[in-house]
């Protein structure tokens, strides 16, 4: 490739150390890559910090593998059938207090005899015993940044590993997945939701990350990655043919397709990425564009306010999160030739209106970081001609070029923080303060899982000098 010499001079100032930067894991609501970008190569050297991040979340996520649904033999899907993926509704919780006798009742007679009614937002710690929601989404982000780990690092160990994860979730006859989700977010009990002991249609929302799984399955398909197998590949697609017609024709699912809120954009997401992986592009389109048609026009009011998502018990969170659906939808969009990013709703919002209404609204006790990937998003697309989405992104979070999703938002300004700390070993350990009151670095620390990603082998991916600063991005 040629390297234009802005590239080169910039890089003689990178990095001297970085090695006190540990951008602890966190998940992102969905991510969907234009391929070409990955297998192009062409990176922005500002770049550089969140390629060694993605390498860690790379490692410390492909150290818990491998997932399926045929791990826990405790609790099995009413089917009996191990190869049914099963979850309870987070939210449900049980109420005994019409039951005779109830205090005398085991957890299991509990989870068949009284009714369950939802607390929104509160998980019932009860659900934890089936965990294959938790496994799905590491699976889903395991494909995902090992994948741009290969394009990054180049080491085939990456591309090898996804191809037999996805071999064990999908594919291999003692661990795979019935395709289908009948026994998904199961509302236990004997009340009104509880659906006869099958799943509920919010279950569908459990496998959201399939779009994630799609975008790092195209870039290896495209990329001939070591590993990717055209049978893991045909294996892969027949599976998905099959849960495509699951669901496009249950009636659990087809509930879903229509929910006014999140739920309703996550399945968009996941069908229209599906699409995609068995090649039919011309469904994905039309799934896409039925989205743009229907549920999106009633998610953002004139204000920016989505009022599916303002009433719940975590509404920053959930506008959040609705927000990270909506960008993937038109992510898809763009990479099937579908501009949706211009599209109003009845109300005349776009979906940065809707970013702009929740950037200037405080986080109070909520999480504001996880708003930070959709800023990248809409100021990657839309422009920041006066800076203010960098200049949000830089008060909140001063190392936010440090984070996984700032390498493929791109063309997004670093605000000099690459080059502004290069040669200053330390340099980089996060200072200032978030908007929600707290330090930045204990903002770029937090993880979902509550545990931090150990330095481990940070310490040898550092450029000592600018010499192998030179080759790294000549190489690349
Ligand atoms: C599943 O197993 C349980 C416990 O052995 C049994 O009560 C139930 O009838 C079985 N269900 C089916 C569908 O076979
Ligand atoms: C629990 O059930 C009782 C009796 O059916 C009812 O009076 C009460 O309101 C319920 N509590 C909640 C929190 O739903
Ligand atoms: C209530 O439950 C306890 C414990 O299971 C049992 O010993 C007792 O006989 C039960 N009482 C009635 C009235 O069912
Ligand atoms: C569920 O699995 C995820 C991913 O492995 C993990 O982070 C989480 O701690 C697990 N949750 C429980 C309750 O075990
Ligand atoms: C890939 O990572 C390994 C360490 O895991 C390192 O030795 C190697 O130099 C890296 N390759 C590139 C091209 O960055
Ligand atoms: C509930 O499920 C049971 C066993 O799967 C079945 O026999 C029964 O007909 C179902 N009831 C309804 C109302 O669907
Ligand atoms: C497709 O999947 C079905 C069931 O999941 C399986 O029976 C069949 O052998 C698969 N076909 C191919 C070509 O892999
Ligand atoms: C959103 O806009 C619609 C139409 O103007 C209105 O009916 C609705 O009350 C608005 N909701 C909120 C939360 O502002
Ligand atoms: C949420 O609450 C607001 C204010 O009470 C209301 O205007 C809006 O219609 C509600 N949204 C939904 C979807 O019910
Ligand atoms: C998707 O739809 C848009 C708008 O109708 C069209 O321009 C584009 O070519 C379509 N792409 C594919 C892959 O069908
Ligand atoms: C700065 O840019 C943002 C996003 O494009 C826009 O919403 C805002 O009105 C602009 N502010 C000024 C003062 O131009
Ligand atoms: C890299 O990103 C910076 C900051 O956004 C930008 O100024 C520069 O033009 C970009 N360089 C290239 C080669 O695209």
């Amino acid at each position: 490739m040629i390297v234009p010499l802005s590239t080169i001079v910039l890089s003689l100032f990178v990095i001297r150390s970085f090695a006190d930067l540990n951008v602890g894991f966190s998940f992102y609501g969905n991510d969907f890559i234009e391929p070409s970008y990955i297998l192009n190569k062409n990176w922005n050297t500002t770049t550089i910090v969140a390629q060694e991040s993605i390498i860690q979340w790379a490692d410390w996520l492909a150290a818990q593998g491998p997932w399926s649904v045929t791990t826990s033999t405790s609790i099995l899907a009413p089917s009996n059938d191990t190869h049914d993926y099963i979850s309870w509704a987070p939210y449900y919780w049980p109420n005994c207090t019409s039951i005779p006798n109830a205090s005398g009742l085991t957890p299991q007679q509990v989870w068949v005899t009284c009714p369950y009614h939802q607390m929104d937002g509160q998980t019932n710690p009860d659900t934890r015993p089936v965990n294959n929601t938790g496994a799905f989404s590491a699976l889903a982000d395991a494909v995902f940044y090992n994948t741009l780990a290969w394009a990054i690092n180049g080491s085939s160990k990456y591309p090898t590993n996804v191809a037999s994860w996805i071999n064990t979730w999908f594919l291999a006859s003692d661990t795979y997945m019935n395709p289908n989700l009948n026994y998904a977010q199961i509302v236990r009990g004997t009340g009104p939701g509880s659906n006869n002991g099958t799943g509920s249609h919010m279950g569908v929302l459990d496998l959201k990350s399939m779009t994630k799984i799609v975008s790092s399955v195209l870039v290896l398909r495209a990329g001939n990655a070591p590993g990717w197998t055209s049978a893991i590949d045909a294996g892969l697609v027949n599976w998905t043919t099959q849960y495509i017609g699951w669901l496009t024709t249950s009636p659990i699912a087809l509930n879903e397709s229509i929910t006014p809120s999140n739920h309703g954009s996550y399945y968009y997401n996941q069908l229209a990425a599906l699409q995609i992986l068995v090649n039919d592009a011309a469904s994905a389109n039309a799934t896409v564009q039925k989205y743009f048609s229907t549920l999106y026009l009633n998610q953002i009011n004139a204000t920016g306010e989505q009022p599916f998502e303002m009433n719940r018990t975590r509404p920053y969170h959930f506008r959040t999160f609705n927000l990270a659906a909506m960008i993937t939808n038109a992510r898809i969009g763009s990479y099937l030739g579908f501009d949706a990013w211009n599209l109003p709703t009845t109300y005349g919002a776009t979906i940065q209106t809707a970013l702009d209404f929740t950037m200037a609204l405080p986080p109070g006790t909520e999480d504001g970081t996880e708003l930070y990937p959709d800023v990248g998003a809409v100021a990657a697309v839309y422009g920041d001609p006066n800076g203010t989405y960098v200049g949000y992104l830089s008060k909140g979070q001063q190392t936010y070029p440090a984070n996984p999703w700032f390498f493929y938002t791109q063309p997004l300004s670093d605000s000099g923080w690459v080059r502004a700390n290069a040669g200053r070993p330390g340099a980089a350990t996060p200072s200032g303060t978030g908007p929600a009151g707290s330090t930045a670095s204990a903002a770029i620390g937090k993880n979902g899982a509550g545990s931090r990603i150990s330095l481990g082998t940070y310490g040898q991916l550092f450029f000592g000098t600018t010499t192998l600063v030179l080759l790294h991005v000549l190489l690349v």
